[in-house]
Parts: C-alpha cells; sequence; structure tokens
C-alpha cells in the first residue's frame, strides 16, 4: 500500500525538522562514521570543527554548477587550487622534473581511474583492441574502467608473501596493443607500496603510459616520508610515471564527493576530454565524466586543506603512523594472527594461522563488540584477511583495541570455525553464474538472512559461502543479493 505521509512525495509537504529527524533516525542504523571504531569506508581526522567547516563551505558552493568554469569562476578557481596542491605534494610544479603538470578534479577514485585509462585508450585511435596491464592488487575500479571503456585487462598476478608484482612480470605482459601499465601506491587490500620506479621503467621502455593510483595513499606517503620513513619513489619524481591519482576524500579528509587526476603534461590530459557541437544546445566540454557538478564538494574539500594545512597533514600522519603502529602490535599479541604485510602505509591487514580461529567469524566477534572491520576473500593463493583503514581518529582507541582483539579472538576460538552443510558448499563451489535462477538466489538469501534492511549482524556464514564461490560466482552472487536491497520504497 502506497503510504501518502511517509513516502519520499508526501501529499503535503512536511516541516524541515521532522524532515531531520527522521534522517537522524534513518542514520542510527548507520556504521559510525566518527570515532574511530570503522576501520573502512569513512576517513575520520578527529578534529574539532572541521566537519562544521565543511558543511559550511559544503553549503556555499552546492547550487554552483562546474558543467560552465566561465559562468562560475569560483568553482575553477577552487579546482586549480586543489589541483596545484595535489601536484605540488606530488613531486609536480615549478622546479621540478615535473613542471607542466595539469589536472581534474573528479567525483571519487573511481572515476580518477576510469578517465585515466580513457584517455591512455583515446591517445591511441590506431588500436582497435587496446589493453591495459594491472597487478591483480590493484583497485577493481581498473576493472570497472576496462569494462566501461571495452579495453582488455591483463592481470599480472602478486608475490604472496611480498604482495607485489614482480617487474619481470609486468615487462612480460605488455604488448603492442597495451595503452597503460599500472602500479599502486598503496595498494588497498594490503597496503603495499608497488616497485613504482621500476614498472615505470619498463612501460617507459614499451612507450607506455604508466599511472600510479595514489587514490589511499597520495595523501598520507608524502607526509609519512617527511616524518622519515622510508617510503620509496612513487610520485612525478620517478620518470615514466605519467599520471597519478590522488583521493581527497580519503586522506585529505574532505567529505565524499572528490578526488584529483593529475598528468605530467597537458598534451596526456588532452585525449581525456569530452567535447561535442553536433547539436542545437551550447557546446558539451567536459573534462570529467559528470557534467552538471556540484560546487559543494569541492568548495568543502578547499575549505578542509586551507584549514589544516601542511602542519595539520603533518600532525595528522604522526598520529596515525602511531595508530598504525599499536594496531599492529596488538595484531602480533594474539596467538594464531598473523600480519599479512607488515605495515608501510596507513593499513593493517592480519590473516589466520590457526584452523581453530576463523577469521570472518573473529569479524563478527569484533562488530558485536562496536569494531566494525573489513573482511578480505581468499584469492589466487592468497588466504583471506581482515583490512584495517586506519585514519587519524583511531589513535585514541588504540588501548582499547588490543583486548578487544584478544577477546573476539578468543571468543571466535569458542565458537569454532563456520560449518556450513556440505551440499551448500558443493553447490557454491560447483554453481555456474548462469545457473543461478531467481528461485535460488532467493532461497540461498533467505537462508543466509539476506533481504531487505540492513545486512545481519553475523556475517560468517555469508562470507564462507562466497569464499567456496569461483569469483565470477561471487560477483553476481553479490549483484543479486545487492539488486534484493535495492527496490523502491512506495
Ligand atoms: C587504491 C584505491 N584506488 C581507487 C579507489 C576507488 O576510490 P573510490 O571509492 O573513491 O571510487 C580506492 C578506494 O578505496 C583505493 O583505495
Amino acid at each position: 500500500m502506497i503510504d501518502e505521509t511517509t513516502g519520499a512525495l508526501p501529499v503535503e509537504g512536511m516541516p524541515a525538522a521532522r524532515v531531520l529527524d527522521e534522517i537522524r533516525a534513518l542514520r542510527a542504523a548507520d556504521r559510525p562514521t566518527h570515532g574511530g571504531r570503522l576501520f573502512a569506508y569513512v576517513y575520520d581526522p578527529g578534529v574539532a570543527g572541521l566537519d562544521e567547516l565543511a558543511q559550511a563551505a559544503y553549503a556555499e558552493s552546492a547550487h554552483v554548477n562546474g558543467l560552465d568554469p566561465t559562468a562560475f569562476p569560483s568553482l575553477l578557481a577552487m579546482e586549480n587550487t586543489l589541483v596545484g596542491a595535489a601536484a605540488r605534494l606530488l613531486g609536480g610544479g615549478p622546479g621540478t622534473s615535473a613542471p607542466d603538470v595539469v589536472g581534474s578534479v573528479t567525483s571519487g577514485g573511481t572515476e580518477s581511474l576510469i578517465l585515466a585509462v580513457k584517455a591512455a585508450r583515446d591517445a591511441r585511435p590506431d588500436l582497435t583492441e587496446p589493453r591495459i596491464v594491472v597487478p591483480v592488487s590493484g583497485h577493481a575500479a581498473f576493472a570497472k574502467a576496462a569494462h566501461y571503456l571495452r579495453v582488455a585487462l591483463d592481470p599480472v598476478p602478486v608475490d604472496p608473501v611480498t604482495l607485489r608484482p614482480a617487474v619481470a612480470d609486468v615487462a612480460a605482459a605488455i604488448r603492442p596493443e597495451t595503452v597503460l601499465v599500472v602500479a599502486s601506491a598503496p595498494s588497498y587490500a594490503h597496503g603495499v607500496i608497488d616497485p613504482v620506479a621500476e614498472i615505470a621503467a619498463v612501460a617507459a621502455a614499451a612507450g607506455v603510459r604508466c599511472h600510479v593510483d595514489a587514490c589511499f595513499g597520495g595523501w598520507t606517503l608524502p607526509w609519512l616520508r617527511r616524518l622519515g620513513a622510508p617510503v620509496p619513489p612513487f610520485d612525478f619524481a620517478v620518470p615514466g610515471v605519467t599520471s597519478i591519482s590522488v583521493d581527497l576524500h580519503k586522506y585529505a579528509y574532505a567529505p565524499k564527493g572528490v578526488s584529483v587526476l593529475l598528468h605530467r603534461d597537458p598534451g596526456l590530459r588532452a585525449p581525456q576530454f569530452f567535447a561535442y557541437a553536433d547539436w542545437p544546445g551550447y557546446t558539451m566540454v567536459n573534462p570529467v565524466i559528470a557534467s552538471t557538478r556540484s560546487g559543494g564538494p569541492i568548495a568543502a574539500a578547499y575549505a578542509t586543506l586551507r584549514h589544516l594545512g601542511e602542519d595539520g597533514y603533518l600532525r595528522l600522519a604522526a598520529v596515525t603512523r602511531d595508530a598504525v603502529a599499536g594496531l599492529a602490535d596488538a595484531v602480533r599479541a594474539v596467538d594464531g594472527l598473523r600480519l599479512l604485510a607488515e605495515p608501510e602505509s596507513t593499513v593493517v591487514c592480519f590473516t589466520a594461522d590457526d584452523p581453530g580461529l576463523d577469521l570472518f567469524v573473529l569479524v563478527d566477534e569484533l562488530t558485536a563488540r562496536g569494531w566494525h572491520t573489513q573482511p578480505q576473500l581468499a584469492y589466487a593463493g592468497l588466504p583471506a584477511s581482515v583490512h584495517l583503514t586506519v585514519t587519524a581518529a583511531v589513535a585514541p582507541r588504540v588501548p582499547e583495541f588490543g583486548p578487544a582483539l584478544a577477546e573476539a579472538a578468543a571468543a571466535a576460538r569458542a565458537a569454532g570455525p563456520v560449518v556450513l552443510p556440505p551440499e551448500l558448499l558443493a553447490l557454491a563451489g560447483s554453481l555456474t553464474p548462469e545457473a543461478l535462477t531467481p528461485d535460488l538466489i532467493a532461497g540461498l538469501a533467505a537462508g543466509l538472512g539476506l533481504g531487505a534492511g540492513p545486512a545481519p549482524d553475523r556475517m560468517a556464514a555469508v562470507n564462507t559461502l562466497l569464499q567456496a564461490a569461483p569469483v565470477r560466482l561471487r560477483e553476481r552472487l553479490l549483484v543479486e543479493f545487492v539488486g534484493l536491497l535495492q527496490r523502491p520504497t512506495w
């Protein structure tokens, strides 16, 4: 039945205060965006007053349209400032070996990566079947870019110990049709920095562009280096690096919706643009995927950078570095847990070596104690792991995390590993995506407690089932499960 008072378009408009109350009530079911207990999705510096500043800046420019930089010079000025700041931080600008760096502000890391791939593809119109070389630890957004842009993806395996690709494998994957080679600084899953200098060198030797995905680490690694960390060269100081992405809505601590894509020079950026005059309306010229763009996220990012400044980011990086060290110690202190990689940026990633300690059950036990971590499924010889994105707001929580982790591990051991019915596991292992029927999906979803509404508190069974499935089936099952959630409210 259609509810005329609670639907999105009530017959009679509602008072502002009530609408806000409704939103706050809905938000109560969300994971906590602030407070340092959520180790993915959010980036919280824990700086008093910063949210209020960003919100005020957002409000100033929310209705400004980035569609036409000549109509709204305020937005152009702020975008150019953001690009300049990112370029300088990443080894470009006056007085560097990359003085002609240019860039664009995009809506996020995925858009930056799609555009890096588009620019590389469209620079080679002579190729009918362009390809990109991406280590498997590269972000999934490269696969999305390849899919959207009909570019073939050549994955390069990573070493199970170092979690980095071998440069020889990257070189071997480059073909005459290759338009782009990718390196991560660092990878999202494990937080390790690829051998950027060596990868860029083999790309340059082949005459191919090299993109460094610093979406995650581009705003932390330079500060960590200034603080004395042994950060290897990964930016425009490296010859052969042609483009770099860095997300301001991650470690620049800006509200969501801002990333920067940099190119070493304007010629490299040119094929990123889309222009169209062959219709009776305005000539459309877009540097990025969106055409109409809100000024809100850009103004909020501008305010955030100006307010925090270099000293602020340095301080936040130092606090985050110490939090990473504390969390890593907490992992080392628990028998049966092992760091998958020694932290070299702002990720702590661990696995379980003891079959009696089910990592997915551990994640549920942590959730039950108010700690929200991110499980990662076993993949191509790499074990299942738990990912922690560490931000400055985590620091005051570190002393509580150690005991909570130890307690959660003890509880997970006591509960024992997830045991799924053997026939269900066999089904997951043998089913093909094509064989999935709506009934089968509905049955699986119901059996796992998935359906309308928030995910169940305990996800270990779901993760165990997904892990038993081949990757194509994992993708399809999750598409179907998410599809069940995305239904209109009437
Ligand atoms: C290394 C890296 N690249 C790309 C992305 C995609 O960014 P977004 O989620 O903003 O699209 C992420 C997100 O975590 C990332 O860590």
